[in-house]
């Protein structure tokens, strides 16, 4: 019987998954800048037995004709935010055993800035870290910020990507031997230089030639995540992650897009199944389906289209109440534009596949009210939520979820006293958490470092490989 893996999606700002919460009496998001609320959220998380807290995060905003619309501020959609980075040593402190994934681009600074801030990272939570690589969304407001001009191709951001993880594994596999660093007072010798390798290295997009300053931390490279569900995307999750972070809305589409990076794994000559997959999942549970729907409904008495209109541009440069309601989006598709650059996975989600008619923008403004970025959702009673729960991961091959609240913290309270007891008497989370580097948690690794099947692991630099190298 397979076991379902468990993370938190949150995001360091109002509220998660670009719909409106943060006015509901139950919602404790407001206090996203205060250390006091991500204390208590992650060691609510650590004694539940959840695997990991998940912090998206960029730089950008939603943007409507080019600027900031009045309804993101008012609403507080996608903005504002704060770098969630630097509270993790703080909540890995405050936990035992919680790992935490943080989000990251690859579109903005060097790798080395990167591969320098996680290896900080998994230094000071002992392993307890995990990058989740993408491209960036909201590439057009980042380019503004950042003095770029123009935003690069969505392919191309991938191909940019395939290198900047490539050097920033080179950094932290390929630069130092695992006994290079000594720290011994008697020899007076610190760190051994014949043990630590110079890193050179000439792409297309990035160079580097020179020594990495961090010494090895228990993970070196931390846990690969990946988002992003476009073709290419998905490319590139079965070549790179460890975990990847799939947006599905119904069964068949989440059970296809698990299968299609299953196979590409198996291309690239990954063990399928050691690559977890995890559907972002918004669950509303109470000890009676009534409640449950009671807050549900609560929640969405406070979406609107202008919500949705917001998010939706966005993540993908269509303002949908700026088209004709009955239009769809394969007409748009061939105006040009930024669109398809922005972000594609939603708008392929609009675009059946199986030759049957794409919804309209009034039917998708319909559907994507309450929904926003989120995947699947669910309410109901604890065995209704149990059941539903079992039967997605044994219909999809999926590995878990990444539990996206209405609310912050009071759902994952009520999360962890009525369903995780429940999925522990059914066999399918283990009775006592496991323990250990992320790593070895997520990815059921009798170790903390990259499989050998990973293509990371090639970067390694160890003592036999100098030595035929000369
Ligand atoms: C489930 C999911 C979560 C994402 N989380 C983030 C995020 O936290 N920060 C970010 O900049 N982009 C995020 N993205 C957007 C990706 O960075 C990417 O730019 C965008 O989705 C385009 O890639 P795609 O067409 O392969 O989806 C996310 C995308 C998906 C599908």
């Amino acid at each position: 019987m397979k076991q379902i893996h468990f993370g938190v999606f949150e995001v360091a700002g109002p509220q998660v998954g670009g719909t409106l919460s943060w006015s509901h009496p139950r919602s404790d998001s407001l206090r996203y800048h205060e250390l006091d609320l991500w204390i208590g959220m992650a060691k609510l998380l650590d004694r539940a037995g959840f695997d990991f807290l998940f912090f998206a995060d960029g730089f950008g905003y939603p943007t409507i004709a080019g600027d900031l619309p009045e309804m993101a501020a008012r609403g507080g959609i996608n903005f504002p935010g704060i770098d969630p980075a630097v509270m993790i040593p703080t909540l890995a402190r405050e936990t035992e055993r919680l790992g935490f994934v943080v989000t990251s681009s690859t579109g903005l600074d060097h790798p080395l800035q990167t591969a320098r801030r996680f290896a900080t990272l998994d230094h000071l939570t002992d392993g307890r870290i995990g990058w989740n690589i993408v491209t960036g969304a909201s590439q057009n407001t980042i380019a503004e910020l950042f003095g770029h001009g123009t935003m690069r191709s969505h392919d191309a951001r991938y191909d940019q990507a395939d290198e900047y993880v490539d050097l920033a594994m080179t950094f932290w596999e390929g630069s130092w031997e695992d006994d290079a660093f000594r720290g011994d007072r008697e020899a007076g010798v610190l760190a051994d230089r014949d043990k630590i390798h110079r890193v050179e290295f000439e792409g297309e997009h990035f160079r580097s030639s020179g020594y990495f300053t961090v010494t090895p931390s228990k993970q070196r490279t931390p846990v690969l995540f990946q988002a992003g569900t476009s073709a290419r995307g998905r490319a590139y999750a079965a070549r790179n992650a460890e975990c990847v972070f799939v947006q599905g809305t119904t069964i068949p589409h989440t059970k296809a897009n698990v299968a299609d990076i299953r196979a590409k794994a198996a291309e690239n000559g990954r063990d399928p199944q050691s690559i977890k997959i995890l559907v972002g999942l918004t669950v509303v549970v109470a000890p009676t389906s009534e409640e449950a729907q009671a807050l549900r409904k609560s929640f969405d008495d406070l979406q609107t289209d202008e919500v949705v209109s917001v998010l939706y541009a966005g993540n993908t440069g269509i303002d949908l109440l700026a088209l004709d309601p009955d239009r769809d989006l394969t007409q748009l598709q061939d105006d040009g534009g930024p669109v398809g650059q922005m972000g594609q996975t939603n708008i392929e989600r609009f675009l059946p596949k199986d030759g049957s008619a794409a919804p309209t923008v009034r039917e998708i403004l319909d559907d994507l009210r309450g929904k926003g970025t989120r995947g699947l959702q669910l309410t109901g009673s604890t065995t209704e939520v149990a059941d539903a729960l079992e039967h997605l991961v044994d219909e999809t091959d999926l590995d878990g979820f990444l539990l996206e609240p209405l609310f912050g913290t009071a759902d994952l309270e009520d999360f962890a006293t009525l369903v995780v007891p429940e999925l522990r008497r059914r066999g399918r989370m283990p009775a006592e958490a496991a323990t250990g580097s992320l790593r070895e948690q997520m990815l059921e690794r009798p170790g903390p470092h990259l499989s050998e099947d990973h293509r990371g692991h090639a970067f390694r630099v160890t003592p036999a490989q100098e030595a035929i190298a000369g």
